[in-house]
């Protein structure tokens, strides 16, 4: 079994918003572009009351949960002070504009955590296994 699972192309993520990757188990997996074309992925639940990340403006190097506006880090899934806490980073491999996930992480990650009370991550297993736009993109 390879080590990376192919998701989508860069281009296939909103520029400044985000993608869902469901997973079989668990929570799904915000995958995230910025301005600069970087790629980062976050399970898809914010720190603080589990807001859907992937609904959030992305920003630098950043993200703005939806809910109640907390910036959390795209690198580290921390959120920046006088806030505290940290959602769970995903190793992210882009190769000639390919995205991938790892296949161990996406597998074992997270696994315990409760899903959103709320948004598209509180939806039935109906959608597993799929990605989906959460976000349209907006001017910077
Ligand atoms: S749930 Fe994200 S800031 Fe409250």
């Amino acid at each position: 079994m390879s080590d990376w699972k192919a998701i989508c192309r860069v281009d296939d993520i909103p520029v400044l918003g985000a993608r869902r990757v469901e997973r079989p188990q668990g929570i799904a997996v915000a995958i995230f572009r910025n301005a600069e074309d970087q790629v980062f992925a976050l399970l898809d639940r914010c720190p603080h009351m589990g807001g859907p990340l992937s609904q959030g403006i992305v920003f630098g190097t950043s993200v703005a949960c939806p809910l109640h506006n907390w910036t959390i880090g795209l690198s580290d899934g921390c959120a920046q002070a006088p806030d505290v806490g940290c959602t769970v980073p995903f190793a992210v491999k882009v190769d000639a504009g390919e995205v991938s996930l790892s296949t161990a992480e996406l597998a074992t990650l997270a696994l315990d955590l409760s899903p959103p009370r709320a948004g598209p991550g509180a939806s039935s297993s109906a959608l597993r296994d799929k990605t989906s736009d959460v976000q349209a993109p907006h001017s910077p």
